[in-house]
């Protein structure tokens, strides 16, 4: 039994790494009541492999939309504005004003993202945003032109 047995289970092991589909393995398994809790085991871990890469993926994938809802609307409000707490003592401008769209050119824009913003009298207002590619960037900025009413 013990030579026979050797493959079977090392081809059940190999079956469970490449398949969620458990409809038809479970009854195999029955029998090996320890087999089966060490291939559930296997299986949850692929699993949370599985959700965490497509977590990641998300996360990197993230719309213009939502970054700036989560990283920007805080002081510079979800519709641009900044008619927030934060906006206001601040003194973050109208950006659905267009003069304030047509005073501010993409390149600023880009440079006040990633490196931050510092007013004229040297006032560190707005940090670098963290963890943004360059495409999330030029993203944000093409969201903030939506803004313009
Ligand atoms: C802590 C509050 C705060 C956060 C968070 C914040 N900003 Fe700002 N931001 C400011 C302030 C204050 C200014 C300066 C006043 C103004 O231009 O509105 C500013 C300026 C800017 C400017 C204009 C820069 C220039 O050269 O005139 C842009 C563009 C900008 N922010 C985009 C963003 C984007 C995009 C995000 C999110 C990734 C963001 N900000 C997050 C407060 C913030």
């Amino acid at each position: 039994m013990g030579a026979l047995s050797q493959p079977m289970d090392s081809r059940l092991a190999l079956f469970s790494d490449s398949s969620f589909n458990t409809g038809a393995q479970v009854s195999v398994h029955n029998h090996h009541p320890k087999k089966e809790r060490v291939t559930t085991m296997k299986r949850i871990i692929l699993l949370v492999g599985v959700v965490s890469l497509a977590t990641a993926l998300a996360a990197s994938a993230a719309e213009p939309k939502d970054n700036w809802g989560t990283m920007c609307a805080r002081c510079h409000g979800v519709d641009g504005k900044g008619q927030t707490n934060i906006g206001r003592l601040l003194g973050v401008k109208d950006y659905t004003d267009a003069t304030v769209q047509g005073a501010l050119t993409d390149d600023a824009a880009v440079t006040a993202i990633k490196e931050g913003f510092t007013t004229k009298d040297g006032k560190n207002v707005m940090k670098p945003a963290a963890n943004l590619s360059d495409s999330d960037i030029k993203g944000l900025v093409t969201y903030l032109r939506t803004l313009k009413k």
